[in-house]
C-alpha cells in the first residue's frame, strides 16, 4: 500500500462492515464459469484462498461452487461480519502482501474487489509462491456500467469525490513472467433506490469522508435518482472485469489474450 492515506482507505471498510454485508452486490454465476475456463480447472474440489475476503460475499459463492475455500482478511470489522455469517469457513487474519501460508498450498487465489489495495510488486510474487504449479490467480471487480445514461450522470455528479477501480490490471503484470487473460461479464441487479444509496455509502471514498459532507452528497444523489425512478426501483448495471494470471514456466515473456 503506497501511502498512509491509501492504507486508511484500504481498511475503511471496517467502519461500514454491517452495511457492506447488506448492501454490496454479489457476483454472477457467469463470472465463476469464466474463472474456471480461464484457470483451466473446476472450482469444485479446488483449494482456494480468497484474499481480502471482507464480509465473505465472494467466499460464500466460491464455496457454493464446491471449492475448499480459506478466507484471508486484514480488517477486524469485516472479518467479524464474515465470522458471524459463515462460521464453518476457515478465516485467517492477514493481508496479500505477506501471505501467511507455505509455498504450494493453493490451486487458486482470488481477490474480489480487493487486489488494488495490495502492492503488486509484493502481492504477485507472494501469490505465485503460495500457488501450486499450474495454479491461477483470479482478480475481479464489479464496475458500474457507465454506458447506461443514469449511471453516467451519477458518475459525473460524484466523480470529484470518487475513484474508479482499475479498468484493466493486465499492464501491472508486464514485469513478471506470467500469462494474463481478461474477460468482462455484464450483469445487473434490481434493487431499490435506497439500497443503491446504501451500497454507494460502503465505498471507501465515502467511508473516509466527513459524515456531514457524505450525507449531503448521498442525499443530493438520492433526490436525483428518486426523480428518475419514481416507483423506487432501479436496475443497477455492472461490467464485472476479470483477470486471471498463471505462471509461465516454459518461457519468460508476458503474454496477454
Ligand atoms: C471492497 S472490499 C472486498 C471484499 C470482498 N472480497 C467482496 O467481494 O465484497 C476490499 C477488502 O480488501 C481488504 N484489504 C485491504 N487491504 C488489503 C490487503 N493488503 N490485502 C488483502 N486484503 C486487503 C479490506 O479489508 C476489504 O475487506
Amino acid at each position: 500500500m503506497a501511502s498512509h492515506a491509501n492504507q486508511a482507505r484500504a481498511l475503511s471498510f471496517d467502519t461500514v462492515a454491517t452495511q457492506y454485508a447488506a448492501a454490496r452486490p454479489d457476483y454472477p454465476p457467469a463470472l465463476f464459469d469464466a474463472v474456471e475456463e480461464l484457470a483451466g480447472r473446476p472450482l469444485a474440489g479446488a483449494d482456494v484462498l480468497d484474499c481480502g475476503a471482507g464480509t465473505g460475499i465472494a467466499t460464500r459463492l466460491l464455496r457454493e461452487r464446491g471449492a475448499h475455500v480459506v478466507a484471508l482478511e486484514p480488517g477486524a470489522g469485516m472479518a467479524a461480519e464474515l465470522r458471524a455469517a459463515e462460521r464453518e469457513i476457515p478465516l485467517v487474519r492477514g493481508e496479500g502482501n505477506r501471505l501467511p501460508f507455505a509455498a504450494d498450498t493453493f490451486d487458486m487465489i482470488t481477490y474480489a474487489q480487493a487486489w488494488h489495495w495490495t502492492d503488486p510488486a509484493q502481492s504477485l510474487p507472494e501469490a505465485l509462491r503460495v500457488l501450486r504449479p499450474h495454479g491461477a490467480l483470479a482478480l475481479w471487480w464489479n464496475q458500474a456500467d457507465v454506458r447506461v445514461p443514469w449511471v453516467a450522470a451519477e458518475d459525473a455528479r460524484l466523480a470529484p469525490f470518487t475513484r474508479n477501480y482499475p479498468a484493466t490490471v493486465a499492464e501491472l503484470f508486464a514485469p513478471f513472467s506470467v500469462h494474463v487473460c481478461t474477460r468482462e461479464i455484464p450483469w445487473s441487479r434490481r434493487i431499490t433506490v435506497e439500497e443503491h444509496i446504501r451500497n454507494l455509502g460502503t465505498h471507501s471514498h465515502f467511508a473516509v469522508m466527513d459524515p456531514i459532507e457524505r450525507a449531503e452528497l448521498l442525499d443530493t444523489n438520492h433526490a436525483a435518482l428518486a426523480r428518475l425512478f419514481p416507483d423506487g426501483n432501479l436496475d443497477e448495471p455492472y461490467r464485472c472485469g476479470l483477470t486471471v494470471v498463471r505462471s509461465v514456466t516454459t518461457h519468460t515473456s508476458t503474454t496477454r489474450s
